[in-house]
């Protein structure tokens, strides 16, 4: 399919009159390693995006950067219409509660127990103590497949995975306008990750939630998302070329002609096994090992 048919495919995508978030050449800087340059997207309001790109391309500083974590180096977030890097502090505590955010690592606060996580957004914007609260943390609970004698527990009492969906439930509790979820299935079994996928499908029937996932798993990406967006690390791109490698509906990631996005889409290690081990350091792999396997693969093929 040739790049014609692609940006065709692809325009409502990334063209819609009233999208509820919107980067305007958006660039992160880290001393003088660029992480992100110039990402412009529009995501319509209700659109379930998946972002996908290898480890350290930049995808959670991308979301961080959306909901004001992170200040960008240069270019704007506009969310609804508002340029959210410009908000005073108390602008932003009234934008934050129509945020969710699901960490990486769950982000849990370890001192406080189950519930008072999960209903920190409750007391952060204003919603008192009481049945009521207690019967939403333990409906959110409920929705992620907890039991209600999690509740009293510490986060230390947890497993990873546990852990994980009560990040989920502490994101979902005040039904926010846009959900970013950060690698919600990465270390679930199988199942558990369906159960996430049922979900976030779920939330999106219930009300119109905009959401972007940051995900590895092409399964689950291919199961909730309406639209793909893959990154790709900023040092390895040509020169001129855009940040953004793919953008479009799933299934069109099957007739990408580039073969970067095939490697990725396919779990396949390319020519990227060589790169990193010819620039030492730089991986995160034990190249003793590595550099045996390829001599075995080189050996074999020979
Ligand atoms: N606080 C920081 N200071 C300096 N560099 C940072 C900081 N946070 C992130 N980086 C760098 O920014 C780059 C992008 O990081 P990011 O966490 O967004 O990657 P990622 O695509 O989410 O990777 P992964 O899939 O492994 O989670 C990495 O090179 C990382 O080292
Ligand atoms: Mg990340």
């Amino acid at each position: 399919m040739d790049d014609t048919i692609i940006e065709q495919i692809a325009a409502p995508f990334s063209k819609s009159p009233s999208p509820i978030v919107e980067t305007v050449a958006l660039s992160l800087k880290f001393g003088r390693q660029v992480v992100l340059k110039d990402i412009s997207i529009q995501i319509p309001k209700g659109q379930t995006v998946a972002i996908i790109g290898e480890s350290g391309c930049g995808k959670t500083m991308f979301l961080k950067t959306i909901v004001g974590l992170v200040t960008p180096s240069a270019g704007k977030v506009i969310f609804d219409g508002q340029d959210i890097h410009t908000l005073n502090d108390r602008e932003m505590t009234g934008l934050r509660k129509r945020f969710g955010f699901v960490f990486q690592n769950a982000a849990l606060f370890d001192s406080m127990t189950i519930n008072e996580n999960v209903g920190f957004p409750l007391r952060q914007h204003g919603v008192p103590r009481g049945r009521k609260a207690e019967s939403m943390i333990l409906d959110g609970l409920a929705e992620v497949g907890l039991p209600s004698d999690v509740a009293l527990k510490k986060p230390s009492q947890l497993s990873g995975g546990m852990r994980k969906r009560v990040g989920l439930a502490r994101a979902l509790i005040l039904q926010p306008d846009l959900l970013l979820y950060d690698e919600p299935t990465t270390g679930l079994d199988p199942i558990m990750s369906d159960v996430i996928n049922e979900l976030m499908l779920r939330t999106r029937k219930r009300y119109p939630v905009t959401s972007m996932i940051v995900t590895h798993d092409m399964h689950s990406a291919r199961r909730v998302a309406d639209r793909i967006i893959m990154l790709y690390p900023y040092s390895r791109l040509k020169p001129g070329e855009s940040q953004i490698l793919f953008d479009g509906p799933p299934d069109l990631l099957d007739t990408t002609q580039d073969r970067r996005v095939k490697q990725f889409v396919q779990g396949e290690a390319g020519e990227r096994l060589m790169e990193m081990l010819t620039s030492r350091g730089h991986g995160d792999l034990e190249t003793t090992n590595l550099h045996d396997s390829i001599a075995k693969k080189v050996t074999l093929e020979e």
